[in-house]
């Protein structure tokens, strides 16, 4: 499933194959050549094919994000394509209402949205060239204090350590709803991660983005099939209210962070692209770490 990339820079999209991750590969497809990761041959195979008819070219990595192991083995095999990789855009990610486990036996949106990307990520690191951007899609509902996210339900990050996350287990006085405080906790996990990494790894620049609410997306589609019918119909209004968007608008500000040639590291950036605060919890670099280190001790667990 590969094309031939005669391009002079290549990018990393994780989750290409709808939202956010497909509308910002098709963007990044105007910069160079397009590595997409994903879990679906078929769904990869129709964006490849969709980015070659537009001029550009793509490589596609079947893989499961959820799962630690394929989640280094698509670094190495990225690795050993040899390419001029600029960019990494983690992006694949789930909102689960259904409780799931991962094949590590980890809670599925703490294992697919935290561990296995800082998995992937930290396998990957070695073979980028200085001054590669690696680029997070975090989430405001990380936040206990962001107004909107608290009217839709969320409390925050409820992070008690990395184990109890992986055992699904979180700070009382959470969300009432399932599985918001394990997509917010698990969200928060990857501004740790920028914020961490981009101290330990001066010679790279790591960037995290709050994309918007984006109704039009396929995120939280195991919730029930009525909902997603009216959150598409409404899609198409809801985007010109403050904080929404749509797969479009975003790709558009998401791969300009992922190719911005400046020296920016461990910044947060919200759906316009301006540069924003994430929680005071997260914001504190011992609390951040702490996070990363315990995430990585899990991880060497295994
Ligand atoms: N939508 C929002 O309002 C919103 C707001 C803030 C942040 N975000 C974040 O934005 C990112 C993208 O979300 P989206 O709204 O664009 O959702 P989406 O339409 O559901 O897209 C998610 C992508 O991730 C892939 N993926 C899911 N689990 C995977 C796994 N185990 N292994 C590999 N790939 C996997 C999906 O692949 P398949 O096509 O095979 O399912 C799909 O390509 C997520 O990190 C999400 O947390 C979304």
């Amino acid at each position: 499933m590969t094309s031939t990339p005669g391009a002079t820079a290549a990018w990393v999209v994780t989750g290409p194959t709808s939202g956010f991750g497909h509308a910002t590969a098709l963007e990044l497809a105007h910069h160079g050549h397009v590595v997409l990761v994903g879990r679906n041959p078929d769904k990869l195979a129709t964006v490849e094919a969709e980015i070659e008819r537009a001029g550009s070219s793509a490589t596609s990595i079947v893989a499961d994000l959820s799962d630690v192991l394929s989640a280094r083995r698509a670094a190495a095999q990225i690795a050993a394509l040899d390419l001029p990789v600029r960019g990494v855009l983690n992006n694949a990610g789930v909102m689960l209402t259904k409780p799931g486990v991962s094949p590590q036996g980890w809670e599925l949106s703490f294992a697919t949205n935290h561990l296995g990307p800082l998995a992937f990520t930290d396998a990957l690191l070695p073979s980028l060239a200085d001054g590669t951007n690696v680029v997070f899609i975090a989430s405001a509902c990380e936040d206990p204090e962001r107004v909107p996210a608290v009217r839709a339900g969320f409390r925050g990050s409820r992070y008690l350590s990395a184990e109890a996350s992986a055992r699904g287990e979180y700070a009382p006085g959470g969300s009432q709803r399932a599985g918001m405080d394990a997509y917010a906790t698990s969200k928060q996990g990857n501004l740790a991660a920028v914020f961490s990494l981009a101290r330990q790894h001066p010679r790279l620049r790591f960037r995290a983005i709050e994309p918007g609410v984006n109704p039009g997306s396929n995120l939280g589609s195991d919730a029930s099939a009525v909902l997603n019918v009216v959150s598409n119909l409404l899609a198409p209004v809801l985007q010109f209210l403050p904080h929404f968007t749509t797969s479009r608008r975003a790709g558009r500000v998401i791969s300009g962070i992922v190719v911005d040639p400046s020296e920016a590291t461990g910044v947060y950036y919200d759906e316009n692209g301006k540069a924003v605060r994430a929680s005071k919890q997260v914001s504190d670099p011992a609390f951040a770490d702490r996070y990363v280190r315990e995430s990585r001790e899990l991880l060497a667990s295994l």
